[in-house]
């Protein structure tokens, strides 16, 4: 479906070329000045130039063309050969009437729909979430939604990080906790012969009573901080992650065990905030891959032995910066982050053959992404420009450094959800609806604003912008928030409620007031927005589209009565116009993953 701008600005193409210009100088745009016009078309100045013509004399004659056209009301010249056109009310109100009856509310498809994967979230078995995967997952999770929307094949991985040396670190740190643990599963290389599914029940059981995710997260960081100090367990965590990788079948049983238990939590947790991945790949899923890659980069001659180690050299004469090589196998032989990356390439051509994978990830890394996608081109299992980085700023606190609690530990998923929920839930108990709601209901609403509040504070900047978390700002129900653009759609929730309790129905869209127009030029304005957002990979013009509309609606509210309107007609055009502008407020906030309740 094609918005106004489109739509006219085929007609103002054929008036250019008829004229004997190049058709691309047709192009329409919204207004600058929307007191003066609707839409405007610029191309008339460097048409003119290129014909050596007079620019206002050029604007004159395609102007003259357009005229004819019965959407328009008015098609003026101005200043140096500027083109201003003003729409006809019939022509906003057919505009109208097609996103009011639209399901993907004036959204239109992508011409050539691609299989894409989204690369977002990466959270890691132990170590805890920080706000880089808490603003891969929000950013990833849009673009998710955003690419399936306009019609793409989209399957999104959590590309849970589940292979590393953390895994050797838990391993020894488990092994000297637990003798009893040690006992049974240090001593299994492989699968002893007659090892039953009872002797492994008898693991799991001894496991699941001993090591809980409260361990894990305890456990870990003291390791982390064990291995800086102390040689000798850090080459013991290093040994052990180069057996685990390798095989052993003790550590396998261990590492089942911290990933199954760190996975659920995690999956809980994401859900809660309304992220969902496809897939739960990880980087011990390509383990296999692995041998034979290296064996073939050896073959086309892409690695070479370094210091003990074998890399990939993907530095160019030409580069600004410097680029480390890609490490592939360490000098313990184990893989490395940028190993299983490459396998995972790999790996998904495999499963599902991507044309575009998105990976949503810390700006931070932008070298490693650089190095690992040169190395996939080299050799040969990805093309150039298939592989995207789409990094992100960070989540900053008051201090301007990334945000972490109030005791200063990295935050965690389940303690910003607490926080942010507990704010929500004191606002909406001072707005009163503690009394009005039941406790479900109640805290089903909290966590649709806590989800809200958290990101429409995060989408609302462009990707690449750092941001100060300000959980008291972010909010308020008032300004350009989460809780603010929520309270929009109730509103109109609640006056279509009370439309059918009338037994008022919505009927033809019929356009006469000011605010009326503005609202239609406001919801014509959606499918450009989804178009940048999907271009730039930058879910910020979703968002801004969402605020302008909200916006919108509130002047139409206040100017225009809806329920009381003087006639039957106008009321049910503007419960039309109230309903359209809700289908595609909501659609807008499915994109940002983010859901309104039914009051607050
Ligand atoms: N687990 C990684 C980390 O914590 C993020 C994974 C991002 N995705 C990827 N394919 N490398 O930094």
């Amino acid at each position: 479906m094609k918005d106004l701008a489109a739509a006219l600005g085929e007609a103002a193409s054929r008036a250019f070329a008829e004229a004997g210009l190049e058709a691309r100088f047709g192009r329409v745009t919204p207004s600058v000045r929307p007191e003066l016009a609707d839409f405007q078309i610029n191309g008339a100045l460097p048409a003119a130039k290129i014909a050596g013509r007079n620019p206002r004399e050029i604007a004159a004659e395609a102007a003259e063309r357009l005229r004819g056209d019965a959407r328009l009301a008015s098609v003026e010249v101005a200043g140096p050969g500027f083109i201003n056109l003003r729409l006809t009310d019939a022509a906003l109100a057919e505009r109208a009437e097609t996103i009011a009856t639209d399901p993907r509310a004036g959204g239109s498809l992508v011409d050539a729909p691609r299989r894409v994967l989204v690369d977002y979230g990466g959270p890691n078995v132990a170590k805890e979430m920080h706000v880089g995967h808490l603003r891969s997952s929000i950013i990833g999770e849009s673009l998710k939604r955003l690419y399936r929307f306009r019609g793409d094949e989209v399957v999104g991985d959590a590309h849970f990080g589940d292979w590393g040396f953390q895994m050797g670190l838990l391993i020894v740190a488990i092994l000297d906790e637990h003798p009893a643990i040690a006992a049974l599963v240090a001593p299994l290389a492989v699968v002893p012969p007659g090892f039953s599914e009872a002797d492994r029940q008898a693991i799991d059981d001894l496991l699941t009573a001993n090591v809980a995710l409260d361990d894990l997260d305890r456990i870990y960081p003291e390791a982390a901080a064990r291995a800086k100090a102390d040689e000798t367990f850090r080459d013991r965590a290093r040994r052990a992650t180069a057996e685990l990788q390798e095989g052993r079948f003790g550590y396998r049983l261990l590492w089942r065990h911290f990933h199954e238990v760190t996975r659920a939590a995690l999956e809980r947790d994401f859900h809660a905030l309304g992220i969902d991945f496809d897939l739960w790949k990880g980087e011990s899923d390509v383990n296999d891959l692995i041998e034979p890659m290296v064996a073939e980069l050896r073959e086309k001659g892409l690695l070479f032995p370094d210091q003990g180690a074998e890399i990939v050299r993907v530095a160019r004469n030409d580069d600004k910066r410097d680029l480390p090589p890609l490490l592939v196998v360490s000098s313990e032989g184990s893989a490395m982050y940028g190993t299983t990356d490459l396998a995972t390439v790999l790996d998904r051509r495999r499963y599902f053959d991507p044309q575009l994978v998105i990976y949503a990830v810390d700006q931070r890394q932008a070298d490693h992404f650089e190095v690992v996608f040169r190395a996939a081109v080299l050799a040969g299992y990805a093309t150039e420009g298939e592989l995207q980085h789409v990094g992100f700023g960070t989540m900053n606190g008051a201090d301007g450094k990334p945000f972490k609690t109030r005791a200063g530990g990295v935050l965690k998923l389940r303690d910003l959800i607490e926080m942010v929920g507990g704010q929500a839930r004191e606002r909406l108990r001072e707005a009163g609806l503690g009394a009005e709601l039941t406790p479900e209901a109640f805290e089903d609403t909290a966590m649709k604003v806590a989800v809200a509040t958290l990101k429409f504070a995060d989408l609302q900047n462009f990707r690449g912008t750092s941001y100060v978390f300000d959980l008291d700002r972010f909010s308020s129900f008032e300004g350009k928030t989460g809780p603010y653009l929520l309270y929009q759609a109730v509103r109109i929730k609640s006056l279509l409620r009370k439309a059918t309790e009338e037994g008022a129905e919505a009927g033809v869209i019929a356009i006469a007031e000011p605010a009326e127009r503005d609202l239609v030029l406001v919801l014509d304005a959606f499918d450009h927005a989804l178009g940048e957002a999907y271009d730039k990979r930058a879910p910020n013009f979703i968002a801004e589209h969402a605020y302008r509309l909200a916006q919108a609606f509130s002047r139409f509210y206040a100017a225009c009565p809806v329920l009381a309107a003087a006639d039957a007609a106008t009321r049910a055009s503007r419960l039309a116009l109230s309903a359209a502008t809700l289908n595609q407020l909501e659609t807008a906030f499915g994109l940002l993953g983010i859901e309104a309740p039914e009051r607050m």
